[in-house]
């Protein structure tokens, strides 16, 4: 996969994204948008790839937003088609079925806080500053921020946010269940494949059950979701990896599963 935005590899069934506009604090035009959604609409194909690590280029920022450039000459209904677009890329990447892991190297902000919260984990370097500030331009959060923010922190500390527009600490998100950890700005990367590789060494449909069991789940009313969670459950059980992963555990031996 070539981009012209982006870089892409593989690695270690890891599939690593970078958002590369360093130029530019990595914001996100509309060829960034489109190239993420390609790129993941194939990372959702690559049976080989178990975990997404997603990032931005440089040592400054994940993503600082939305591209300004663009906002500013935007018309009522191009706005709408905007956020639109962006909201579909985002699910894109929060429905998976596989987990994405933001590796946060600097400013998430606007769009790019937003990218983050799609993402199923949070790691972030403590240099980043993670905010929601549309409303220092005029505007309020596109790309579902107004939605993800408050199912993940809360509806008190998400309204300060997205109200004031200023951003928090890495520490802070932390404290409040924005992000999963914290590290030093060089061991991001590491922090987040350790991540990924305990994630990889479970069953893939279990994982891949599991995400759908949350992020659906969520969606519903509790009993809707419960009804969900034992549907899924029950799929589970018809697996092969159920069989190998229960087998294994009761003849004390690591289980080697297969993903079907
Ligand atoms: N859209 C377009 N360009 C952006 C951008 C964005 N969201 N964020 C940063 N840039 C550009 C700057 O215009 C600048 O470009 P230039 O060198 O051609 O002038 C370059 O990236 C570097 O940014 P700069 O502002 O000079 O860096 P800084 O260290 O002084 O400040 C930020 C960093 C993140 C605090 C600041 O860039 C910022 O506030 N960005 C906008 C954040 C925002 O409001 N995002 C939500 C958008 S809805």
């Amino acid at each position: 996969m070539a981009y012209e935005t982006l870089l892409y590899e593989k690695r270690n069934a890891i599939g690593y994204v970078t958002i590369h506009r360093p130029e530019k604090l990595n914001a996100l035009n509309r060829t960034v948008m489109e190239e993420l959604f390609d790129c993941f609409q194939n990372l959702q194909k690559d049976d080989e790839v178990r975990v997404v690590i997603l990032t931005g280029a440089g040592e400054k920022a994940f993503v600082a937003g939305a591209d300004i450039n663009e906002l500013a000459a935007q018309t009522p209904v191009e706005g709408k088609e905007t956020s639109r677009r962006g909201q579909k890329v985002l699910d894109l990447i929060e429905n998976l079925g596989k987990p994405v892991i933001a590796a946060i190297n600097g400013y998430a902000l606007g769009g790019g806080c937003e990218l983050a919260m799609a993402c199923a984990l949070r790691v972030a370097a403590e240099n980043a500053r993670l905010g929601q500030p549309e409303v220092k331009l005029g505007l309020i959060p596109g790309y579902a921020g107004t939605q993800r923010l408050p199912r993940l922190v809360g509806k008190c500390r998400a309204l300060e946010m997205i109200l004031t527009g200023e951003p928090v600490t890495a520490q802070e998100a932390h404290r409040v269940g924005l992000v999963n950890q914290v590290v030093p700005a060089p061991e991001l990367l590491a922090a987040a494949e350790q991540l990924a590789q305990k994630i990889i060494a479970n069953a893939p449909l279990a994982v891949k059950f599991a995400l759908e069991a949350v992020n659906h789940g969520m969606e519903m009313s509790e009993a809707e979701g419960q009804f969900l969670e034992a549907t899924l459950f029950g799929l589970c059980c018809t697996t092969a990896d159920m069989k190998e992963g229960t087998r294994a555990f009761l003849e004390k031996r690591p289980a080697k599963f297969v993903g079907k």
